[in-house]
């Protein structure tokens, strides 16, 4: 047995308080406690995404929310533009496509970021666009999104915007109404601090006038099933009563801590992350980095072998490159139930991972101390 360090983009560790409640003996989800239970994480899930409308919890991954935002706005034949810069940026284009929509895509090479000129003016230029979509944290390259600056650009037209906020919220500041993001989506294997299997999503006024007019066919996903019965505080299907009794716990200490104090954690958190990558001289791959997950090239492709040491050697787990960059490079997490503590052990079997793989003259203690350094000034 070997304990584990879990430093991964999703899924993230769980607070001990949260994870008891999910021992606790199941309630049944037609009854006045469930009711209660709902009323008040709907509540909080207004705080966590800075918003005054309705967030829906769904029992899913964070894609079925991604398709639940596609196949309740959209009608078919509907063109909409995907600012895409990675991965996650790439399934918008996929779920579209695969409901016979015409993506008007702006893409960006992986490690840059969506540019919000390249979108005013594919906008000018396409004026029946019905939506915008594009992601705040792209998780597959570390890099943030200026999704402030794209909501202005977007709330001059009568398209939507619709943001992936699946990495990043409570991580990182994120404002829903104030930046004028339409319909924003999350999950609850990141910043929530909760094992997967919940997906988080909200719909502005200007969103749920163009629900009205959709004509995609959708029945699980289908957001007026939902909205019937959020009025209830209740949902349409057997919800995952046990991850939503641990939902309302997660809310209770995120509102206790308050978000501030989590996006001036990971700020500090990013910021020795990248101190002690450089230390290991290993280049940053994002070009603006985001602050929950700390991206980082690898010499000679070795970026699966370094997550398997990691893995195998100190149960201290990591995540690799996803898609064209497998092998590539390394992601190293530092959102939701992390620790200073965390962040030194996670860096100090880094070096001995390097050192066994003798990939550079690695000087064991050198990226620790830099990590310290960062740490300790705060
Ligand atoms: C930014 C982003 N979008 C979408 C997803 C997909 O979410 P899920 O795996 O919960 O469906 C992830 C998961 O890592 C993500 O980080």
């Amino acid at each position: 047995m070997l304990k584990q360090y879990l430093l991964t983009p999703g899924p993230v560790p769980v607070p001990p308080q949260v994870a008891l409640k999910e021992a606790l003996p199941i309630v049944h989800h037609r009854t006045d406690e469930f009711v209660s239970i709902y009323k008040d994480i709907s509540e909080g899930l207004k705080y966590v995404f800075q918003t005054k409308n309705e967030v829906y919890t769904l029992a899913c991954s964070g894609t079925g929310t991604m398709e639940m935002a596609i196949v309740n706005l959209l009608s078919p034949n509907d063109e909409i533009v995907v600012a895409s810069c990675g991965n996650f940026g790439e399934r918008w284009i996929e779920i579209a496509q695969s409901y016979g929509i015409k993506v008007v895509s702006v893409s960006v090479e992986w490690g840059e970021v969506v540019s919000p000129l390249q979108i005013e003016k594919t906008l000018k230029e396409n004026p029946n666009i019905k939506a915008v979509f594009t992601t705040f944290v792209e998780t597959s390259t570390g890099v943030v999104n200026d999704i402030k600056s794209i909501g202005k650009i977007v709330a001059n037209t009568n398209a939507v915007f619709v943001v992936d906020a699946i990495s990043g919220i409570v991580g990182q500041e994120f404002k829903t109404d104030l930046w004028k993001v339409d319909v924003a989506v999350s999950a609850s294997q990141k910043g929530f601090m909760l094992p997967p299997g919940l997906a988080f999503i909200t719909f502005s006024q200007k969103a749920k006038e163009m629900v009205k007019m959709s004509k995609l066919p959708k029945f699980y996903f289908d957001i007026k099933k939902y909205k019937k019965f959020y009025l209830k505080n209740q949902t349409p299907f057997t919800p995952p009563v046990t991850l939503i009794v641990a939902l309302q716990e997660a809310i209770k200490l995120i509102k206790a801590k308050k978000l501030e104090s989590f996006w001036s954690d990971c700020k500090l958190f990013s910021k020795a992350t990248r101190k002690g990558m450089q230390a290991l001289e290993l280049k940053l791959f994002a070009k603006v980095p985001c602050e929950v997950v700390t991206a980082a090239v690898v010499p000679k492709d070795l970026g699966e072998k370094i997550v398997e040491i990691l893995r195998k050697k100190y149960g201290v787990f990591i995540a690799g490159g996803q898609g064209k960059l497998k092998g590539q490079i390394i992601r190293f997490a530092h959102m939701g139930y992390i620790s200073k503590a965390d962040l030194l052990a996670g860096f100090a079997c880094l070096e001995m991972a390097l050192s066994e793989l003798d990939t550079k003259n690695i000087e064991k203690g050198k990226a620790v101390a830099a990590v310290q350094e960062e740490l300790y000034r705060d």
